[in-house]
């Protein structure tokens, strides 16, 4: 085991598991799997596309195979719109090919899409087989890859398709964020400020302090490994307590309310998804002043940090109509209702069900 590596655990009753994190973690990746009782000749299929993994492919290949594991390698194409059913059949066949048995394991390396596809391949070939993600974004790094959600999209809306399947190992490093595009990187720190907001003052009062958190080359690595792992035991935390999604994980969809509101209406591909968080974000801080929830300085300071980070923080030019309708259609939605979470300070947040459209007109009308 990598002295230097951080451990955090994920504590479920049935599917315990471990997220590490670490500057040189990716070379130690045969080791950790020996730690967790994988052996050699475990047949491995990685998948991956190749953005991620002509940077790191190799690596993460050679240390398999020094720990005498039987690796292969499948690339898929990238982007949202490959996260579907021709993809996952990519995926099975391969591990067809690979002779996969229920024991083997799957490992993900790439960004959110590429883990919730392997992840959803893994849950479904065999009935289940393991899943190692190794997230290479920001937001796959303290979101996506923790907490066992898969999935793809269907053609009447996203993630329709799923299954909860926990990963066997999360193996986060921060290295790889050196080849991510700024503005993927930008994106990741919405949800990195959300974990602020919902349950990590801390965390936000540290964002606060940096003179720079919107561009990598300037961010020193201690302390981005203390805020991906202050984010990611954050989202541990709360997929500890829920791990279904019946109740607290309701509140990692902060600022997503509105957040897929703009996704919807503005299409896919105009903002990215922590783009339009982040814009939601600060929407849903109003309703929350208008509501007398939290004081105006706090939705000041959320604001002031969204901008720091160089992330979007002004409502777009939306129809206010649309808009009350798109919320309709939310996946949230229970007997007509729209449901918000919404902050009480900074670090504390509550699920309101009974949100009106007059208040919604109004909030929407103050930040247009
Ligand atoms: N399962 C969950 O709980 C959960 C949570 C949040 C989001 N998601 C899903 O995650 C997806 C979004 O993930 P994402 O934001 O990571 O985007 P992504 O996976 O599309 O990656 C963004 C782009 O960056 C590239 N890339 C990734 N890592 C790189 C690296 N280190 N260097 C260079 N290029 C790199 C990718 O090839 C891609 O082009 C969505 O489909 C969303 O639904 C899932
Ligand atoms: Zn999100």
């Amino acid at each position: 085991m990598n002295k230097d590596n951080h451990h955090i655990k994920v504590s479920l009753t049935n599917n315990p598991y471990e997220i590490v994190i670490g500057k040189s973690s990716l070379e130690s990746i045969g080791d950790e799997l020996f730690n967790i009782g994988f052996r050699e000749g475990q047949k491995v299929l990685v998948v991956s596309n190749k953005e991620v993994s002509d940077h790191y492919g190799d690596c993460i290949i050679k240390s398999l195979i020094k720990s005498k594991f039987k690796p292969k390698l499948l690339i898929i194409k990238a982007g949202e719109d490959q996260k579907n059913q021709s993809s996952i059949d990519l995926i099975h066949n391969a591990a067809y090919e690979a002779r996969l048995e229920r024991g083997s394991l799957m490992i993900a390396l790439g960004g959110g899409v590429i883990g919730d596809m392997t992840g959803f391949a893994a849950a479904t070939w065999l009935r289940g087989v393991n899943v190692v993600q190794i997230p290479t974004t920001l937001l796959a790094m303290v979101d996506a890859s923790i907490g066992g959600k898969t999935g793809i999209n269907h053609s009447k809306g996203k993630n329709l398709i799923g299954a909860f399947h926990q990963p066997r190992l999360v193996l986060i490093d921060p290295k790889t964020l050196i080849t991510l595009p700024s503005r993927e990187f930008k994106a990741g720190m919405a949800e990195i400020i959300k974990y602020g907001v919902i349950s990590d003052l801390e965390l936000f009062d540290l964002l606060e302090r940096q003179e720079n958190i919107s561009d990598l080359s300037n961010i020193k690595e201690k302390l981005l490994i203390e805020i991906i792992k202050r984010s990611a035991k954050s989202k541990a935390e709360i997929v500890m307590k829920d791990e279904k999604e019946s109740g607290v994980r309701a509140f990692l969809n902060y600022g997503h309310t509105f957040g897929h509101v703009i996704e919807n209406l503005c299409g896919y591909g105009k903002w990215l998804h922590g783009e339009a968080v982040a814009m939601g974000m600060v929407a849903v801080g109003q309703l929350a002043v208008q509501r007398g929830l939290w004081k105006e300085d706090n939705a000041k300071r959320q604001k002031r940090l969204i901008e720091k980070a160089g992330l979007p923080s002004n409502w777009p030019k939306l129809e206010i109509e649309s808009v009350l309708s798109s919320l309709q259609g939310d996946k949230k939605v229970k007997n007509g209702k729209v449901s918000f979470v919404m902050p009480l300070k900074i670090g504390d947040v509550k699920l309101f069900n009974n949100i009106s459209n007059k208040e919604i007109r109004e909030c929407l009308q103050k930040i247009s």
